[in-house]
């Protein structure tokens, strides 16, 4: 893939950052319409902007177009991951336990979960929908999902992204979710 620039940005007009972390949802249901190669960088691209200890960046993604094999992803994490039956791209994102925090190793959880939110934001932003489907820690999935791409030691699956272009179909659900008791100021 090419080196991503600025200007390849730029030519998307992002919509605000701010109005993106606001406005996205879970999307699982999907036209079937090919998501672009130009966005797929993109979304990799942010996967791999976010903060990460120590810029340890303990990841690496698993990218699937292959219908056979989202379905088999699907099976792979039960019910709950059906949203990648209609999916144009799966991503499965993996923790690489060889490049991990060395005094602290379990930081490569949050740093992927990290990588997660800034590709479902993105993908937002690009006018696409997508959803979080959990896998690690739940260690049936997690080795299932080992066994389907027979990964080695170090690699540990962490999450799955399931990418397309929404259903117009898809529920539109209103979005608030600012609680003002669960802030606290100065102390509990
Ligand atoms: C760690 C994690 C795991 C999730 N797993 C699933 C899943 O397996 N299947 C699914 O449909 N949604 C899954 N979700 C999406 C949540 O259900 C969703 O984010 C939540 O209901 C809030 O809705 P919203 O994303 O539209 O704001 C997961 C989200 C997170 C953060």
């Amino acid at each position: 893939m090419a080196k991503t620039t600025h200007a390849m940005y730029a030519r998307h007009s992002l919509m605000d950052s701010i109005q993106s972390i606001m406005t996205r949802k879970s999307v699982r249901q999907y036209t079937g319409e090919a998501i672009s190669e130009a966005d797929l960088k993109i979304i990799l691209d942010a996967a791999m902007s976010g903060p990460s200890t120590a810029n340890t960046r303990p990841w690496s993604f698993i990218v699937v177009r292959d219908k056979e094999t989202l379905i088999k992803m699907a099976e792979a994490n039960g019910r709950a991951a059906n949203p990648l039956r209609t999916a144009d791209i799966g991503i499965l994102v993996c923790g690489d336990l060889s490049r991990a925090f060395p005094s602290a190793k379990d930081y490569w959880i949050i740093d992927c979960s990290i990588a997660c939110q800034n590709m479902s934001i993105a993908a937002h932003s690009l006018g696409l929908g997508s959803v979080w489907l959990g896998t690690y820690p739940q260690m049936e999935k997690v080795e299932n999902q080992v066994k389907l791409f027979n990964l080695p030691q170090d690699i540990i699956p962490h999450s799955i992204l399931a990418f397309g272009h929404p259903d117009p179909q898809e529920p539109d659900r209103p979005k608030t979710k600012f609680e003002e008791d669960r802030v606290h100021y100065e102390k509990w």
